[in-house]
Formats: C-alpha cells, structure tokens, sequence
C-alpha cells in the first residue's frame, strides 16, 4: 500500500486517481520510481527498445516466472489500474526474498510501455512488441493524438533501452489487476480467475463535409459532419443492444473543427471502440459499421474515412494457470469466479508465447478510467497472496506438490 500510494503521489487528480499518459514526464517519473525499487530488492533491470522495463532476480540460468501490467494510465485513470500488477509482483518478489524460500525459477516483474493507447494507438504497445507482434520501428514511428511521435518521446524521457525486441519469453506470465467492472462486486466474489480476455476493435472515423453558415444553409443543402457522427454514436450503441451478450461499443473521443456555435463543421473525427468475446460477432459488428459509413457518405453527402487503430481477436489463457489461480483462491479461503476480461491488457500479449492467466479482485461499482476507482486493501492484499501462491507454484516453491499434480507447464 507505501508503494500504491507513492505512486500515486506522482500526477495525483483529485479523487484519488491519476493522470499519467504513456512516456510524458509523468510517465518518466513513475518509472524512476519503480525502476528505483526494483534495483532496492536487487533485481537485474532491462530496457528495451520500446521501453519495456523488466527485473529479473540474479543468479538462474532457467526462464523466469513474469509478473507485471503497467504503470501508464489514462488521462482519467484511477490509481490501481496496471499498477497493482506491477507493484504486487514487487511485493511478492519482496516476500519470496525475505522468507529466504529456494525457487528453481527465478521471479520477474514488468512494466510494459503504453498499455492504455490513449495517446498512441494501439494499446499494449510494450507487450505487443515485447512478443514480437509488431515490429520496433513501427512502433517508434507511431504518432499521437498530440502529434508527437513515440519513438521522440521515449528518448525524450531517457527509456529508449539497448535490450533486444522481441524480448526472451518468459516460463509464464501472470497479472494482477483490478476487475474494472461490476460483476465480482455484485456477485459478492473476491477473487477472479480471468480465463480469456475479449476481442478489440477501434476505428479512427474522419468525415469530411462543407463547413457553411449555421442561419443561412438550409438543412437540405447540408453536408454535415457533426450529425454523422451523432448517428454513428447512436448507430454503435443499437447495434450493441441489439447483437447483446458481450457486445459493447462505444464512441469515446469526438473533435469537431472548427467546433463553433455558429458553423457547421467542416470535419468530425471521432473513434468507435467495439469489443466481444466471440471474434465472429466481433467480425460482424466491425462489417455492420463499415455498411453504415458508406450509407451515411451517400445520404449526407460527405466523405468518410476509416482508419484501424487497434484490432485483437478475443484470447484464451491457459486452463492450466487458470487451475492453479483457482487453486491458491481456494486454499487462501476466498470465494472465486472463473471469468473473462472485458479490458485490454498485457497478460493477453504474453499468451502468445507462454502459458499465461491473470487474476482479478473486485472493482467498487465496477468503476474504472476514473479517478474514482476504487478496491479494498482486503481485497488487494487477498490479490496479491493469490498472484504469490500462483507464481511460487510456478516457480518451484511452495506449495509445489500441488503445482507437480496440477502438471505446471514445461518448456
Ligand atoms: C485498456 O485499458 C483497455 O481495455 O482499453
Ligand atoms: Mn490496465
Ligand atoms: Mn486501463
């Protein structure tokens, strides 16, 4: 709790959460932090060319067992969001290390840079590169909402590493996080052991329309961008109701320009977040889209462009780390849920290449991308002592005859 709480006393917003956008000096100085306790415990810290940054305990010639998530947030964020699963992968690191317990895998924790997108798209930039799922360059040459360009920014902030991308696959991965939804609350369920992680589309949509005088043009001579994008919110939102199960959609940034009282726009440009379970459906939703843009360009007469920001299919983790995430649940008394994440996160790169699951704790009105979300220090401690069962299962530590049973993954 020390640490969550001096990380959040870098870029605090009031109401307890944080501002702290990928590689911005706030970003810089959440590193130093956590940087600086990772070298406190004595793990070895790398750097990679995209800024990913790894500790690993010295002195194993084996792969270790990965913890980490974040520490960028949204512009809204709260406090917990990425940074619970790096600082508890800390705190365990720090436990395994005092109760001078013997693995046969060293631990590692990361932090994997711009995991929220928010500034630069895609998000879970770090850990996709990290994986080898998008080239170095590509990444460094993206541009921002800003117009600045990651690869400036990281150097910028001095986390341009030396360490190779793709990085060297860990023997597993685990993540901690906050829910960021309703359902453990409601269900009254301390624990969740995340099975699969939903699909992700995002669009970047700019419509091109005669910016006129808002008095004098009759509506049936209008070319209007800002009532596109007003039946593009509201298209995206019936279309979730009416796909329903896990679709939601959502219409999260809209800049209109000139954006005065008195004009019609000459252009919107707005993104259209839209996420599912089952990659058909998600295929499905992102083709409905695309029919309706061509629609609206022809009825209103404006050009439409579409530009992909993000696109994930939906990820399964391994039932075998999801077993022992159960598993240390149980043996710790606390009620558990098997469950899929609706958020994006990193755990969801590493499947790719290692055996890989996370492990959830309640979000207070399931809120989150907002400074006030909220989890009990119950709740958080009751994550942390899972994720360590977990990881010491993992890495040859007790309890390791359950984790022999339970066939833990070989490489
Ligand atoms: C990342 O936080 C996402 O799910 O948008
Ligand atoms: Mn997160
Ligand atoms: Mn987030």
């Amino acid at each position: 709790m020390a640490r969550i709480d001096a990380l959040h006393e870098i870029s605090p917003l009031e109401g307890g959460g944080n501002s702290r956008l990928a590689f911005t000096d706030h970003d810089k100085a959440g590193r130093d932090l956590v940087v600086a306790w990772m070298r406190d415990l004595g793990l070895e810290v790398t750097i990679d060319g995209i800024g990913n940054v790894v500790g690993v305990q010295p002195g194993f010639d084996v792969s270790p067992v990965m913890m980490g998530s974040h520490i960028d947030t949204v512009a809204t964020g709260g406090r917990f969001d990425g940074n619970l699963g790096v600082l508890s992968g800390l705190e365990v690191i720090e436990a395994v290390i005092e109760s001078g317990e013997q693995l046969t895998r060293p631990l590692a924790v990361g932090f994997f840079s711009n995991e929220e997108g928010a500034r630069f798209a895609p998000d879970m930039m770090g850990s996709l590169v990290y994986v080898g799922g998008m080239g170095v360059e590509e990444a460094l040459d993206t541009i921002g909402i800003d117009g600045k360009r990651v690869g400036d920014e990281l150097e910028q902030i001095g986390y341009l590493g030396g360490a190779p991308v793709p990085g060297t696959s860990p023997h597993a991965f685990v993540e901690l996080h906050v829910e960021q939804g309703p359902v453990l609350e409601e269900e009254g369920v301390t624990i969740g052991a995340v099975e699969s992680v939903q699909g992700i589309s995002w669009t970047e949509i700019v419509i091109e329309g005669q910016s006129n005088h808002a008095g004098t043009t009759p509506i049936r001579l209008r070319h209007d961008p800002a009532y596109v994008a007003a039946e593009i919110a509201v298209f995206v939102r019936n279309l979730a109701l009416r796909f329903g199960g896990d679709q939601v959609a959502t219409v999260g940034r809209i800049d209109l320009h000139p954006n005065l009282v008195n004009v019609v726009p000459a252009t919107a440009t707005l993104t259209v977040d839209l996420r599912n379970t089952d990659e058909g459906f998600l295929a499905q939703a992102e083709a409905e889209l695309r029919a309706r843009l061509v629609e609206l360009a022809n009825t209103e007469g404006v050009a439409i462009s579409a530009n992909v920001l993000a696109r994930f299919e939906p990820v399964v983790f391994d039932p075998r780390i999801v077993d022992l995430v159960e598993r240390a649940a149980k043996r710790n008394g606390h009620s558990v849920k098997r469950m899929p994440s609706g958020a994006g996160h990193d755990a969801q790169m590493f499947a790719r290449v290692c055996p890989t699951a996370m492990v959830f704790v309640p979000s207070v009105e399931g809120v989150s991308h907002n400074p006030a979300e909220f989890t009990s220090v119950d709740d958080l401690a009751a994550g942390a002592q899972v994720l360590l069962d977990t990881v010491l299962s993992l890495a040859g530590g007790y309890p390791s005859q359950e984790a022999h049973a339970s066939e833990p993954p070989h490489e």
